[in-house]
């Protein structure tokens, strides 16, 4: 069973188990607006009240898995409060008891990277990259990267990462530990689905309490950690710094952020 948004921005497909979460704007790079977050949490809440669904897997359209938010969408309706769909999505994936697998093929940029942190099987393509440009955009962590993030990758890395915007490719990723597995670009479909195919046959209760075991000792500074980097990137985001970044971005020319101090 396949349903789609009323633009096709998101598809959701169940089969033999398994939630498929597809972001599906190609044209956009997958670029994350308000209407696809509301339709991902709506996904996330059937997810965990279907017994049938023993995973949900988020995957990319067109090569890409998403380049993060809609910087457009993100410019003209800035998520100001904890109601955001942005703001609500985080604090349910965070608590989402069902395992969460992202397959990952092409750029995973923003919260494309970030939101990884919070699944639990991260399955990449080698042509997969990974980059948070959260300075370069006048931004600041979000998606309690600033908290997940030095746990997963250490803090040297993480703050590398986080202070010069840098991208990584799929080896350096699994190296870190961003990515559970590389699989093979030419049976990404058929690798993606065998793993699905084994977590989905698992005895629910206990993968659910596996992944209670190693998550919820972290739920609750997870929450205050997306709330306080919130707080943060609304600010940055009203900035003058944020607006050239992103007015330089969609004009694509380099930004000037020499006037600032
Ligand atoms: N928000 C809004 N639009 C986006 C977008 C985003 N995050 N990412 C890509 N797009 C749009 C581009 O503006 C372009 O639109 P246009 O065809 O109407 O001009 C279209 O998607 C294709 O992108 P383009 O940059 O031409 O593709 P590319 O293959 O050269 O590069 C990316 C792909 C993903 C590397 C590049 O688009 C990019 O860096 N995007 C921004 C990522 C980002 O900063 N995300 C926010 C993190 S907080």
């Amino acid at each position: 069973m396949t349903t789609m948004t009323a633009d096709g921005h998101i598809r959701v497909s169940r089969q033999d188990g398994v939630m498929t979460v597809m972001f599906n704007r190609p044209e956009k790079k997958n670029a994350l607006t308000h209407a696809m977050y509301e339709a991902m949490i709506e996904a996330l809440q059937s997810a965990e009240s279907d017994a049938q669904v023993r995973a949900l897997c988020f995957r990319g359209a067109g090569g890409c898995f998403t380049s993060g938010n809609d910087l457009k969408d993100f410019l003209g309706n800035p998520p100001s409060d904890a109601e955001s769909p942005v703001m609500r999505f985080l604090h349910a994936i965070i608590d989402a008891r069902k395992p969460l697998v992202a397959a990952v093929q092409g750029p995973a940029i923003g919260i494309g990277t970030t939101m990884l942190l919070h699944c639990d099987v991260v399955i990449a393509a080698p042509d997969a990259t990974f980059q948070m440009p959260f300075t370069k955009l006048a931004l600041c962590p979000e998606a309690g990267s600033s908290y997940l993030l030095p746990k997963v990758v250490g803090a040297t890395r993480a703050l590398s990462l986080l202070l010069t915007s840098q991208t990584i490719d799929a080896d350096t990723a699994a190296q870190w530990g961003l990515v559970s597995e590389l699989v093979s670009a030419t049976d990404f479909d058929a690798e993606v689905e065998a793993r699905l195919s084994v977590l989905a046959a698992l005895p629910p209760e206990a993968v659910r309490t596996t992944k209670a075991l190693v998550r919820d000792p972290m739920r609750e500074a997870l929450h205050a950690a997306v709330d306080r980097e919130a707080a943060q990137f609304l600010q940055r985001l009203m900035s003058a710094e944020a607006a050239e970044a992103m007015q330089a971005f969609l004009e694509r020319r380099p930004p000037d952020f020499s006037r600032f101090e």
